[in-house]
């Protein structure tokens, strides 16, 4: 594979390559073959990736005289469970999985943050590659080595940083994965957007239509300055102590209206309509100038994305779930909150009762 298509993320002695090609899955196997990661390997993924795009990885590695097999579970939000995480343990075990061998997460955030943290975890950690398939997974999840699962009290509040010896971004992929989720993945686009980059903002406004109608080489461009910036924040603070926490932008509310939805409002929408939330909340502050504030409020609809919490919602559970949010130190929730296109900073000191007009 081409050097021109790798990004590294910096962490030492665990620096991994992230590669991005349109079309490079039937070379996956060649790459793996050459880098000797593990012996062989157990591909993770849902049922709907594992009959879409299994075979062909399955074909690649064994074309490379890697051996690999295929485990599947059912797809959805409702898989990031314990109760999954030990049958897949399980399964590895009963077909002899040892320390040598890897794991491959084939699909999206689920599978990743899933097949990760059984990574983690099985013979006290095996090696892992990521092959991230919907767009949410390819510019944010595959990379930065948090994997979990969900338990009934939250999102994410069992888990292991942990991070993959590689990863593979092929933007083919995203021709079957559906609209919804699409423009789902486009919401933790432009958050980075926001978080770092003001000038991959205004591309962002400028080639909505390119990026809407999936121009595979205004993808490409998206999708590398995303993990570009993902990257380098994850190489200066890997396990979230500080600058990391600038990713979650977006993620407070929108972890607490995901959860009242059910998961039926998908991850990425439900980001979309926490980060405008937390600009309310910047402008209440006079963090944030209405101006900016509208054209972080246009970006999201021109991208088809969600903006307020439905009014049939139960405010009471959104701020039950706002308290039991893993980013809370000392029973302070913290905010990621924009002061302008570009950057944002991290604060406890909100008051109730501007979360209670946010929210109302
Ligand atoms: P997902 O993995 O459930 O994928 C969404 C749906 O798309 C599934 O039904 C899947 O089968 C289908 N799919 C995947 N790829 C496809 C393809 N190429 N073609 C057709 N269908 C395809 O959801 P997601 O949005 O990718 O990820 C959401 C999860 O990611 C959440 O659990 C969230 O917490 C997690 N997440 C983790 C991190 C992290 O840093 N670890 C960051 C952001 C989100
Ligand atoms: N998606 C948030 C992070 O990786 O830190």
């Amino acid at each position: 594979m081409d050097k021109v298509n790798e990004l590294i993320v910096g962490l030492q002695d665990r620096a991994y390559p992230i590669h991005i090609e349109n079309g490079c899955l039937p070379k996956i196997g060649k790459d793996l073959a050459r880098r000797q990661i593990a012996n062989r390997y157990c591909i993770i993924a849902d049922e709907t990736v594992a009959a879409l795009y299994g075979a062909i990885v399955l074909q690649s590695l064994q074309q490379n005289g890697v051996h690999a097999e295929i485990l599947t579970f059912p797809p959805g939000e409702a898989s990031k469970n314990l109760t999954l995480f030990a049958e897949l343990c399980s399964e590895l075990a009963q077909r002899g999985f040892d320390r040598k061998d890897g794991i491959i997460a084939l699909g999206g955030g689920v599978t990743g943050d899933l097949a990760g943290f059984v990574a983690a975890s099985y013979l006290r950690g095996v090696a892992f590659v990521q092959i991230p398939t919907t767009l949410l997974a390819q510019v944010d999840s595959s990379v930065g080595g948090k994997t979990g699962v969900d338990i009934p009290e939250g999102k994410n509040l069992v888990g292991a940083f942990y991070q993959p010896k590689a990863v593979y971004i092929d933007t083919n992929v995203l021709d079957t994965l559906s609209r919804d989720e699409f423009i789902g993945g486009m919401a933790e686009v432009i958050k980075y957007g926001i978080i770092r980059d003001a000038e991959f903002f205004q591309f962002l406004d400028d080639n909505r239509n390119g990026a809407i109608n999936c121009d595979k080489e205004i993808l490409k461009n998206i999708i590398r300055t995303c993990c570009q910036i993902k990257a380098e924040v994850v190489a200066k603070d890997e396990q979230e102590a500080d600058l990391r926490r600038i990713l979650n932008f977006g993620h407070t509310i929108g972890h607490a209206v995901e959860a009242v939805s059910e998961f039926s409002i998908i991850h990425g929408k439900a980001v979309a309509i926490g980060m405008v939330a937390a600009a309310r909340i910047a402008v209440f502050k006079q963090l944030l100038s209405e101006k900016d504030f509208d054209r972080i409020y246009q970006i999201l609809c021109d991208y088809d994305l969600p903006t307020e919490i439905p009014k049939d919602f139960d405010r009471n559970l959104i701020k039950k779930y706002l308290s039991t949010d893993k980013k809370i130190v000392s029973g302070k929730i913290s905010y990621v909150l924009p002061n302008t296109i570009g950057d944002v900073v991290i604060t406890s000191d909100v008051d109730d009762s501007i979360i209670e007009k946010v929210i109302s």
